[in-house]
């Protein structure tokens, strides 16, 4: 039950007098309370999204073909059944991502996949984490992660792949590893892994585990941002561009769902963007989580947020962070 994607809801919905029920110490699922008011929730996810919204927005398949029939832009998909339909579909885009439909964390992802070998090889490892695969036209660009809460743009992160800075004697697979040592020390899940899937991102960056980078050279070895494959993340709410965020929150709309997270891959050069995820399970976690914690409690128990109160005991404290939030949200 306690992992950051918990503690951070849990320990702000304390701080402002809601009451927390672990459900089931084993799993993260807890209820939030405030007088008859309880939501119950599963790290983020709430009851308030009903199933067939989750499965639109969660399975990449679905929410893929649901954005393009509203005109969002979203890369070419292809949902794997046949490879001469495969192969026929790598022909035509060159570079494609295969995917499992409904996995997280960048499980089983395979990023610019160019050879029938490799599709072969992608679509197979894949299926090891479900039936449903996707082959997905490879774009480029940023990858940024926009968060609404209540349909309100409150957040936004940059994500990048995992690097690793030479020192001019270790290997990169010696960096590697001492790197995960180092992130496994303050969590576990945020590790480069190092599998076939990495060797062969490797070699498509012109890498491989056995060089010996310089010493203070940074080196790419991951295609995918995923904080559990290694990668990092940076706020950048200020910087998003609004024409990026009306998109976000017409997408948040047209789902209807009280939070979302919208990964973007947004080539600023070209002026292009796709829509590659839409997250009802958001994680709310370092670094925006503090700040995107405060308003989804605000919108699972509207005045529950003490500075918003007159004459609650905790107002003063939680007032000052509840003024620097807004701050932090209105820098230019
Ligand atoms: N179409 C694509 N083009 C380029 N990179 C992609 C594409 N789809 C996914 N990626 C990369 O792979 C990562 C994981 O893919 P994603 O679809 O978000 O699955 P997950 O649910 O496992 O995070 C993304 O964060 C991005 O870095
Ligand atoms: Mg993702």
């Amino acid at each position: 039950m306690n992992s950051v994607y918990t503690t951070t809801i849990t320990r702000a919905a304390r701080a402002r007098g809601l009451r927390v029920t672990v459900l089931d110490p084993s799993q993260p699922v807890f209820e939030l309370r405030r007088g008859r008011a309880a939501v119950r929730c599963f790290n983020a996810l709430t009851d308030r999204v009903g199933a067939a919204t989750f499965f639109l927005a969660n399975h990449k398949h679905a929410a893929n073909q649901f954005l393009r029939r509203h005109g969002f832009p979203v890369p070419a998909q292809l949902k794997f059944s046949t490879w001469a339909a495969a192969e026929k579909f790598l022909a035509r885009h060159r570079h494609i991502v295969v995917k499992p439909c409904m996995q997280w964390g960048g499980r089983g992802v395979a990023v610019d996949v160019r050879t029938p070998a490799e599709l072969r090889a992608a679509v197979r490892r894949a299926q090891t984490f479900e039936d449903e695969v996707v082959l997905e036209q490879c774009v480029s660009g940023e990858d940024q992660r926009l968060i609404l809460v209540g349909g309100k743009y409150v957040a936004a992160i940059r994500r990048t792949p995992a690097t690793v800075t030479g020192d001019g004697r270790r290997t990169l697979a010696q960096l590697i590893r001492r790197q995960n040592r180092r992130a496994c020390a303050a969590d576990s899940s945020h590790r480069i892994p190092l599998d076939t899937e990495t060797r062969r991102q490797l070699a498509r960056l012109g890498h491989d585990l056995a060089e010996v980078p310089s010493a203070g050279v940074r080196v790419q070895v991951r295609l995918t941002s995923n904080y559990h494959t290694g990668g990092d993340a940076a706020v950048i709410t200020a910087e998003v561009t609004p024409s990026l965020r009306r998109v976000a929150q017409r997408v948040a709309r047209l789902y209807g769902l009280p939070m979302v997270g919208i990964d973007f891959l947004v080539d600023a050069r070209r002026g292009k963007f796709w829509i590659i995820e839409v997250s009802p399970d958001l994680a709310i976690s370092p670094p925006e989580g503090a700040t995107v914690v405060e308003y989804f409690l605000d919108d699972l128990f509207p005045g529950s947020r003490p500075g918003k109160q007159a004459g609650l005991p905790w107002g003063g404290k939680l007032k000052k962070a509840g003024r620097q939030l807004d701050n932090a949200l209105t820098v230019p």
